[in-house]
């Protein structure tokens, strides 16, 4: 099944939110960025990245307002219709050693205003095991009342080598996890960046 819809809202724009968003912009997709840092935003609508990263500003400045929107709110994007929605937020360490989940809670309660069960959800963030399991699935069923195992979600993981994310994004396999396992050709199809065929696995299997 090939999506015609490609907005894809992109949670996060460090530097892997940024760099995914950037190369998937100019690969068919539209692009609608948040992060919650006013800093960020405004570097990006002047077509800069934060962070030093070969020929990004170039391909930012020529994205933006065309294949690339960002904003501090989900408000500005409450009447896109979305077909995926990717998080890359961080769960950084406390003192504990625990990690903070606050970043990717607030991601999850922030997606509820547009998320309508249909959007395939895509953690890029690195997670301990389970977060997908206790964390994600429990709040996004929770709010469409429906049940754990109908939540379309799937664990694609960062890979790329800083000074080289945008060559590699396009010349990596994806690992893509699923649950269900019919979602995998949309995977490819929404996360069409890369030629090379990607791995598959059951998202249970590494106890996401
Ligand atoms: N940087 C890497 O090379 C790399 C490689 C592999 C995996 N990872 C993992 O990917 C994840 C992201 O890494 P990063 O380097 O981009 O982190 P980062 O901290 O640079 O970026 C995360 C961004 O999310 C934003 N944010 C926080 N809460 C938000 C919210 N509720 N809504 C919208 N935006 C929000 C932050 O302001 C920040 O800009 C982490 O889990 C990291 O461990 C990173």
């Amino acid at each position: 099944m090939i999506h015609e819809n490609k907005n894809t809202l992109i949670l996060g724009l460090g530097y892997v939110g940024l760099t995914l968003g950037t190369v998937m912009s100019e690969n068919g997709h539209n692009i609608f960025g948040i992060d919650v840092n006013k800093y960020i935003v405004e570097h990006v609508k002047k077509g800069k990245s934060h962070f030093f990263e070969k020929g990004i500003n170039k391909k930012i400045s020529s994205s933006i307002n065309k294949t690339l929107f960002v904003s501090e709110s989900i408000d500005d994007f409450v009447h896109i219709n979305f077909s995926s929605i990717i998080i890359t937020v961080g769960t950084p360490l406390l003192n504990n050693h625990e990690p903070n989940y606050k970043f990717l809670i607030d991601a999850i309660e922030t997606i509820k205003k547009v998320y309508n069960g249909s959007q395939l959800i895509i953690l890029r963030s690195t997670v301990s095991v389970g977060t997908t399991r206790n964390i994600v699935i429990p709040i996004l069923s929770k709010h469409l009342n429906i049940n754990d195992n109908e939540v379309l979600i799937s664990f694609c993981p960062e890979r790329t080598v800083e000074g080289k994310a945008l060559e590699e994004l396009k010349e990596l396999p994806q690992l893509f996890q699923v649950i269900i396992k019919t979602l995998l050709i949309n995977q490819e199809n929404y996360l069409v960046i890369s030629t090379k065929i990607l791995l598959k696995h059951n998202l249970w299997s590494q106890q996401r």
